[in-house]
């Protein structure tokens, strides 16, 4: 799966390598020079003891040469670890957001926000490191491993033998390490899931907590959700710091040992001062590249972790299967729920034996006391929801044979809660359709009674809204969502309590509006008031997930005693609108 993503970038992975493998070799031929330098030019050993100055100067300058050529090498090569590294994180990113865009709805609940962002973000920035370091440090340690300890052995067996030794148990240690700390990397991501997401929650309500003075309360609970992020943060770093000064220990015995028998050895004429030099300096490289070890794994395990979660993100498929149904349907405009049954995946059943059927242009006024589940019936229509039981039919097709643009392009919702983006308030509009030229838009917007207060606004629609509409007020705001709904001209109209916030009479108006605007659309109008229901055709009544009762205004108010009690609860406010 990683694989995919690295594919793609592979020459620069490679080239990445062949630079490391350069740079190592470089300070892999180095103490080889330096012994020549200490035993032939400094002792002149072979020359009965007279040194050689020349020599001396030519090594030097080879020496420097090499330096320089393995430093290029080493720049290199992160230029092109990062091409790689970069790249493939971005491809990442870019696949986890088009997979985001595909979720349904359950599955959005599912993740939640925080733990979608913390994914795109930390996450695939985890990864990306692993990657680069993997190539990076992952070359570089291996080959100066491998290639300290073959020259070791070939400046003499013993010194081999020596770091042979002392090797195993260095590994060791750091296996031990990586052990104790691989779950608590996985237990650092989850927790930085539970900071991300109250800080996500808090910094978008921060006008909520203000109101209702809970900064304090809100201080502490994330307070200790970071804490706990810290603590686990320290538990990791106090592992490795214990570990490192284990492993140099050990190191230094190697070299310890090396001197000892390096002694022995040279007086036994088995080797030269020069190689017990060069064997010393071979040593503190490998030790370096050990430590570097460990500061890999400690990336790699993170990265490994980090990379579980975006899998999972990028892994999940898209639940709603897509049906084949995308022509013109013969009926335009018809709902029909037959025997629906519904629940939200983790909860109790909302809706029951819901029997419902709309005819083209009908307008149909659903009511009922919050928490009935006037919201979810009508979310099955565009699928954002798929039903439990029974089945919903749009224009005489299963919404489940759809392909779901097809369905979702007959049908424009006003949501319950209005979203608006950071844009202009035109284009907020124009989201609904973005075809709509100034006109359509602005018609749009006199429908949904918008047209006066938009026309008021400094720059009229090019006026940005703020982020999340902050800028407007709660009754400004529906007008503006229900005018992007408007504006599709779509086959079925649904408004999920989108009026709530306006005075009576604006919202009689715009409902005249509407009707006159939009004839032929089939429009489901989920209402609280009956001064915005009774001028539907008819009106269900929704209770315990059934729908208790359905009929015209006249006839409800005659036989449904729910609905006479609505009625008699809301009489003050229809007369105040009548007069
Ligand atoms: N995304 C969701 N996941 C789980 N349960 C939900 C979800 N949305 C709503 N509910 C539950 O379903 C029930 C009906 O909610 P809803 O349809 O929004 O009611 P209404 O719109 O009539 O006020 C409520 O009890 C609510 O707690
Ligand atoms: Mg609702």
């Amino acid at each position: 799966m990683m694989w995919k993503y690295i594919r793609r970038y592979l020459p620069y992975a490679i080239l990445a390598a062949a630079f490391m493998v350069g740079e190592v070799s470089m300070d892999l031929i180095q103490p080889g020079i330096m012994s020549q330098i200490v035993d032939d030019g400094v002792l002149g050993l072979n020359t009965g003891g007279t040194g050689n100055l020349d020599l001396i100067w030519r090594l030097g300058l080879q020496m420097i040469c090499l330096v320089l050529f393995g430093g290029l090498c080493g720049s290199l090569n992160n230029v092109f670890v990062h091409m790689s590294g970069q790249n493939i994180g971005n491809d990442m990113r870019k696949d986890c957001f088009r997979k985001i865009m595909t979720f349904s709805f359950p599955q959005i609940d599912r993740f939640g926000t925080g733990s979608l962002v913390t994914r795109m973000t930390n996450d695939i920035t985890q990864v990306q490191n692993f990657i680069s370091q993997f190539v990076r440090g992952m070359i570089r340690t291996t080959v100066l491993t491998f290639g300290s300890i073959y020259c070791m052995f070939r400046l003499s067996r013993v010194f081999g033998y020596v770091v042979l030794c002392v090797f195993p148990l260095i590994i060791l240690v750091m296996a031990v390490c990586m052990k104790k700390s691989s779950s608590l990397f996985t237990k650092l991501q989850t927790q930085l899931d539970t900071v991300n997401s109250i800080m996500q929650e808090d910094v978008a309500g921060i006008r909520v907590i203000k109101a209702c003075v809970r900064e304090l309360y809100e201080k502490l609970r994330f307070g200790k959700a970071n804490n706990e992020l810290i603590q686990t943060q320290l538990r990791v770093l106090i592992i490795f710091a214990f570990m490192n000064p284990i492993v140099n220990a050990l190191m230094y015995l190697a070299v310890a040992a090396i001197l000892l028998v390096g002694n022995i050895t040279v007086r036994a004429g088995g080797a030269t001062p020069g190689n017990v030099m060069a064997a010393i300096t071979y040593t503190t490289q490998l030790l370096n590249g050990l430590l570097m070890l460990v500061m890999l794994f400690q990336n790699i395990t993170r990265g490994i972790a980090s990379w579980k979660r975006v899998r999972v993100l990028l892994d999940s498929t898209p639940e709603l299967a897509d049906g084949e149904q995308a022509g013109e349907t013969a009926l335009r405009g018809s709902v029909e729920f037959q025997d629906v049954s519904f629940a939200y995946p983790d909860g109790q059943t909302v809706l029951e034996h819901i029997d419902l059927k709309l005819e083209p242009g009908e307008t149909l006024a659903l009511m009922g006391e919050t928490g009935c589940g006037k919201t979810s019936l009508v979310s099955l229509i565009p699928r954002f929801y798929d039903v439990t039981g029974g089945a919903v039919l749009v224009d005489g097709v299963n919404v489940k044979e759809y392909r779901q643009t097809a369905l979702r392009d007959k049908i424009a919702v006003a949501l319950q809660k209005s979203e608006l983006f950071s844009a202009s308030v035109a284009e907020n509009i124009a989201w609904g359709d973005p075809e709509a030229g100034e006109a359509a838009i602005r018609a749009a917007a006199t429908v949904a009674q918008a047209d006066s207060f938009i026309a008021q606004m400094p720059e009229g629609y090019q006026t940005l809204v703020a982020e999340r509409g902050m800028s407007l007020s709660g009754g400004q705001k529906q007008r503006v969502s229900i005018a992007r709904a408007v504006v599709k001209n779509a086959e079925i109209l649904i408004f999920d309590d989108s009026t709530s916030a306006l005075d009576l009479k604006t919202e009689a108006d715009l409902y005249a509006a509407l009707r006159e605007a939009n004839p032929h659309s089939t429009k489901i109008i989920v209402a609280q008031r009956i001064a915005s229901a009774r001028q539907a055709d008819r009106i269900a009544v929704l209770e315990n997930g059934h729908i208790i009762a359905c009929g015209p205004h006249e006839e409800l108010l005659a036989s449904c005693p729910t609905y006479q009690a609505i009625y008699q609860s809301q009489m003050g406010e229809e007369d105040d609108h009548h007069e």
